[in-house]
């Protein structure tokens, strides 16, 4: 309070010289450290003034501080300026208390363009010197980000930081996130019939598929061209049987009627050795019930996967992931047989899976090829094929296989060591009586990308775990994202890249312990959630949501259930969008579709709106194009050579492209 006194003194003086001259106003000295702290983020701790995050005296490579802020990455304060502030400068390294551990970077932008990057500073280097000028810049922003190493030891000092000022003081001010607002048109009441116009399965196993079909209840469903063995329940529109003998392709019509209207669409029954011919959609218990989950956590989840229209979008598959087994030291593990013995919060998976089934959903189960799972619960190794076998008698229809602790046990070398537990329960898979969707989940190691397919592989996690990362400027998705991007030519039918699971709306906390395990929002912005499923679905990635399936709001229903932009992700031809262009202020996917249209996603990763061009030349388009805003369902007109849109910050343009009539 003191200060900012001295400030408001020193203000008016110089005011009042300026007036008796008749000139312009002397620029006056105001350092950083005199404006609201608070406003500052900071990784850890405090953000202080004059002193390092740990509040002793700054020094950076030997040299003392006196003045200047110590924070810690990731860190970021909004500052209003009024245009008239001329310069700031300061000098910034990491402080001499990590003993030369941290790495970080120092940013600034003004009004959405980059001023400054200090490129990756590590402790012990000597402070780097920032002097920008800032005519006519409004809003500044300061960021200090962690660099992809993690957070540890990463204590920043913005030392001797100060603007020159002309007019107003500069003043810390809150981010100016966007609202959360809904952006589709709600449907309807008529039947849309959703979900993906191809499927694939194996002759004779048994098949379920509830048809997925927004619109008001009741709705009478009908088929054309259904396959002798399957049978399809008009009131519920889930078709049940067993898949037809031999190979070929079935050309189905799927039909719904209700007091309002009618829906068709095309579902081509691909019967071959191919699953997953169109990314699994569902959801999985980890991100939000952890090591809790109960098997009526999983009864609960699909009744809201029905209940909360998910299911009439194509979310299918409802899926335990680790801790359902019994836990290292609470024998016995498995029974007389060697069969595994679920733990006490599961007292009945068959009669949960046939819960589950009853929806017309399907239930996926998670294990690990080594001795126990990243949880410390019992893995498969040394009873794969009992419990290949246990997962089918169950009637599971989905296995995500999680390496943890088969490291201990994993023999031979280089890429075949990696591949040998993934091959050996793929083939088992493949023998099954079921059709059970394989999802390997290894972290990428060894390229997976460029074998996962070959050991029988439907998805494979490309990246570490999404809700680990380390926030730096951008949350935890980015990085994830544009880590599995890089992979877009190995993508297929029945092979995807799998950036790990969908953390919007709310999510939950590993370290509660018991309560009710209720979900808390996620800490990401609107644009931020479009920018999401956008990224998931250019990528054609899995669409598996693991937050609170009993707090759906309004707001995550609209950007998990928009049927255009589901298509894209669903769309036959299995491509993943190709990149573009990426710089560190922008993406452009695109992303080739069975009908010849692309779809094209603009990502604005800058602090501040902008304006994002894509011409033609740079998606090998030619000739005037129809834009379609998938967000917003609407046609937004034809535009002749490029494709223009403003990008709020952290948002997203998507639109697909069709040949303009
Ligand atoms: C690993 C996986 C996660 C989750 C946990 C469960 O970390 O990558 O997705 O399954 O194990 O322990």
């Amino acid at each position: 309070m003191y200060r900012f006194n001295a400030l408001r003194l020193r203000w008016f003086v110089v005011a009042a010289i300026c007036c008796v001259a008749g000139g312009s106003r002397a620029a006056e000295t105001v350092p950083l450290s005199s404006l609201d702290l608070a406003k500052m983020s900071a990784g850890w701790g405090e953000p202080r003034a004059n002193v390092a995050v740990v509040g002793k005296p700054m020094s950076i490579a030997g040299r003392a501080f006196q003045q200047g802020v110590g924070t810690h990455a990731p860190s970021v304060m909004h500052v209003q300026l009024d245009g008239k502030t001329r310069r700031f400068t300061a000098l910034v390294g990491v402080d001499d208390e990590t003993d030369g551990k941290g790495t970080i970077r120092f940013e600034i932008y003004g009004d959405g363009r980059k001023l400054f990057d200090s490129g990756v500073v590590r402790g012990g280097a000597p402070a780097k010197p920032v002097d920008i000028g800032l005519e006519g810049v409004k809003r500044l922003i300061l960021i200090v980000t962690a660099t992809g190493d993690g957070a540890a030891y990463d204590h920043a000092n913005w030392a001797d930081a100060v603007f020159q000022v002309e007019g107003d003081p500069p003043r810390a001010v809150d981010p100016s996130v966007e609202p959360k607002e809904i952006l589709t048109p709600k449907p309807g009441p008529q039947p849309h019939i959703n979900g993906p116009t191809v499927h694939g399965a194996r002759s004779g196993r048994p098949f379920l598929y509830r048809i997925p079909c927004a619109g008001r209840r009741p709705i009478t469903f009908s088929a054309e061209g259904l396959p002798e063995g399957l049978t399809l329940d008009p009131a519920t529109g889930i078709i049940t049987g067993r898949v037809p003998g031999g190979k070929g392709e079935h050309m189905v019509t799927l039909k719904a009627r209700n007091a309002s209207g009618a829906d068709r669409r095309p579902f081509r029954l691909v019967v071959g050795e191919t699953l997953a011919l169109t990314p699994p959609m569902g959801w999985n218990s980890w991100y939000i019930h952890y090591h809790r989950v109960t098997e009526q956590h999983m009864r609960e989840a699909a009744d809201a996967m029905v209940s909360s229209g998910m299911a009439d979008y194509g979310y299918q598959y409802v899926n335990i992931d680790d801790c359902w087994m019994k836990q290292r030291g609470d024998q016995p593990y498995r029974d007389a047989q060697g069969d595994l013995l679920p733990n006490a919060k599961f007292p009945d998976i068959r009669g949960m899976v046939d819960y589950i089934h009853s929806k017309g959903l399907k239930a996926g189960t998670y294990i690990s090829p080594g001795p126990w799972t990243c949880a410390g619960y019992v893995g498969s190794h040394q009873h794969e094929e009992a419990d290949a076998k246990q997962f089918a008698r169950w009637g599971f229809d989905f296995l995500k296989y999680d390496w943890c602790t088969y490291e201990q046990v994993a023999t031979g070398a280089g890429r075949e060591r990696l591949m040998k537990p993934y091959r050996q329960m793929g083939e088992l898979l493949k023998q099954s009586e079921r059709d059970i969707v394989y999802n390997l989940c290894q972290y990428g190691m060894g390229d997976v990308w460029k074998w996962g397919g070959q050991v029988g592989g439907n998805c494979w996690r490309t990246t570490g775990d999404l809700g680990n990362v380390a926030h730096q400027r951008l949350p935890g998705f980015y990085p994830i994202a544009l880590s599995n991007m890089r992979h877009w030519q190995y993508a297929r039918p029945g092979q995807w890249n799998d950036p790990d699971y969908i953390l919007i709306g709310y999510i939950g906390d590993p370290r509660r312990r018991g309560g009710d395990d209720a979900g808390i929002p996620c800490a990401l912005s609107g644009n931020e959630q479009y920018t999401y499923m956008s990224m998931w679905c250019l990528m054609a990635a899995p669409l598996v949501f693991s937050g609170d399936m009993a707090k759906l709001d309004a707001f995550t229903l609209n950007v998990l259930c928009n049927a255009e932009v589901i298509e894209v992700d669903q769309d036959p031809l299995g491509k993943q969008a190709k990149i573009v262009r990426q710089t560190e202020e922008e993406v452009v996917l695109a992303k080739a579709m069975e009908d010849g249209s692309l779809a094209v996603g603009l990502f604005n990763l800058g602090e501040a709106e902008q304006e994002m061009v894509v011409p033609w030349s740079e998606l090998g388009l030619a000739g005037k194009q129809t834009a379609r805003d998938l967000w917003r369902q609407q046609d937004i007109g034809d535009c002749e050579t490029a494709f223009r849109a403003r990008v709020g910050r952290h948002g997203v343009s998507l639109v697909r492209l069709r040949p303009a009539k």
